[in-house]
């Protein structure tokens, strides 16, 4: 409760970047996972981590060969899930958009499956499309870009930038519920 609490107190203060002001409910969260093969992934990105919601649960899944890198713009957010202190989990309080030469900083090429928490509807066009364009050029083959939503406004830039290759998903169980994109490579 006391992480709801404090979850809240940050996401009004910054609603424009966080997008909502309660976190992931543990059905939408389970979902979000159970549309990611964690079977032989190097590295996993998370967008947009927040408070660790779905942070902690991803590291519950990965093999002990995995990394997973969190992307989180908020310092508060930020100081929060460097506390996580995971041995496989690396957090950055730096921008979505900016995937590719942060993973090379830490010598990864490629990412096997993105998990994105991120408010697309609330940012700027030109982020949005660089954070999707960027995020696909990295990732790979065969690999997943599951972004939830709380709309499918977003569904027409997706198939435009992963070749059609994008399936709906939808979990009512959340407030508000949410729509998932399951973008393949
Ligand atoms: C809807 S909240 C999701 C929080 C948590 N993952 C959850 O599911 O409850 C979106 C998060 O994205 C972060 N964020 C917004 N823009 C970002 C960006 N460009 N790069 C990285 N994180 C960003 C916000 O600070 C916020 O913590």
């Amino acid at each position: 409760m006391q992480e709801k609490v404090a979850f809240f107190k940050e996401a009004v203060k910054n609603f424009k970047t966080s997008g909502t002001i309660i976190p992931s409910s543990r059905f939408l969260v389970k979902r979000i996972l159970s549309n990611i093969d964690f079977t032989n992934s190097k590295l996993i990105v998370e967008f947009g981590s927040g408070n660790g919601i779905i942070t902690k649960q991803i590291l519950k899944k990965i093999e002990p060969s995995t990394t997973l890198v969190c992307f989180e713009i908020n310092k508060v957010f930020y100081n929060e899930l460097k506390k996580i202190n995971h041995k496989q989990l690396i957090v950055l309080n730096t921008s979505a958009e900016n995937i590719q030469q942060e993973i090379e900083k830490f010598g990864f090429k490629k990412v096997d499956n993105f998990i994105s928490s991120l408010p697309l509807t609330m940012l700027p066009k030109e982020l949005s499309q660089a954070i999707i364009e960027n995020s696909y050029k990295v990732l790979e083959e065969k690999g997943r870009f599951v972004q939830f939503q709380y709309s499918t406004q977003f569904l027409k830039q997706f198939k435009a930038v992963f070749n059609r290759k994008v399936k709906l998903d939808f979990e009512p169980l959340n407030i508000p519920p949410a729509f998932l994109y399951l973008c393949e490579k």
